[in-house]
């Protein structure tokens, strides 16, 4: 494919991630290329993976999957669903109608039109950018809550990057992620303060799109509740490698602050 080609495709796809595709090309990601470096800084994630294997929970347009193959693991799998069974232009259109009529958006996959787990209308970028890359990593269409963890296998490292709070049960499924590694999971989520309950194990649930106007946002954990869910499920200590500060101010609109974390749960 030409680099006009490829360019041209890659203007036609709703990207999550920024990835540099070569000859120029570099995806325009919600996340920029900036942004991403920022992220990949915070894991905590060492430069070197010759001969680990990871998997990528919620890989998306697999940004972080890739970028473990470029670090030398040895097997990399990305395992998603839920954005690669959404058809984002579609998605984009009933949320904007959503906000002109002042109504909060469904669960998207309760939408008529928006997903199509057959098609994966949502998985061009992951699919183009593994092609372009001559990528060995390995997709798996698969829903963590549901799949057979056991047929999986086990690996050293696994990203859950970004995750855990779209999840209907986040307990069930660090419960999975401790039987899916030998080593450690790497959670990044929300985390949010709740100003003088720090040492309280809480988790704050959204029943609509109240977190960030978003109806796949269900959870919010405080550092607390979220190291003592990753103990709960199994992993035997917690590393606390980012979270935010007790004395982060609330967001804008909103009574608390939402940070982000970032914890090694060691298996
Ligand atoms: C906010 S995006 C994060 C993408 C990427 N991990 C990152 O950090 O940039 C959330 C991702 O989690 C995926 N996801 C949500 N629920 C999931 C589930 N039950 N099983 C697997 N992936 C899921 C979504 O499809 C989406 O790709």
């Amino acid at each position: 494919m030409s680099n006009a080609s490829l360019a041209h495709e890659v203007e036609s796809i709703i990207w999550f991630h920024s990835i540099d595709l070569g000859g120029g090309v570099v995806t325009p990601g919600i996340k920029s290329p900036e942004a991403l470096d920022a992220e990949l800084g915070r894991m905590g994630l060492p430069e070197d993976l010759s001969g680990r294997t990871v998997l990528d929970i919620g890989a998306w347009d697999g940004y972080f999957s890739f970028e473990a193959e470029r670090r030398g693991a040895k097997r990399v799998v990305a395992l998603d669903h839920y954005a690669w069974s959404l058809d984002h232009d579609a998605q984009r259109r009933y949320w904007a109608e959503c906000q002109a009529r002042g109504e909060a958006p469904l669960p998207y996959e309760q939408v008529p039109g928006l997903f199509d787990p057959t098609k994966q209308p949502g998985r061009r970028g992951f699919d183009l950018a593994r092609a372009r890359l001559r990528s060995s990593v390995e997709p798996i269409f698969g829903d963590l809550e549901d799949i057979d963890a056991g047929a999986l296998g086990t690996f050293d490292i696994v990203f859950f990057m970004g995750v855990l709070y779209h999840l209907e049960n986040p307990l069930r499924a660090l419960r999975r992620l401790r039987q899916l590694t030998a080593g450690v999971v790497i959670v990044e989520t929300v985390c949010a303060v709740f100003p003088g309950m720090e040492d309280r194990q809480m988790f704050e649930f959204f029943g609509t799109d109240e977190l960030n106007g978003d109806p796949s946002n269900w959870w919010a954990p405080n550092a607390a509740g979220l190291d003592s869910m990753c103990r709960a499920a199994g992993f035997r200590d917690v590393v606390h490698v980012a979270e935010p500060s007790p004395d982060d101010p609330p967001h804008p609109g909103y009574r608390f602050h939402y940070g982000r974390a970032v914890f090694h749960a060691l298996a």
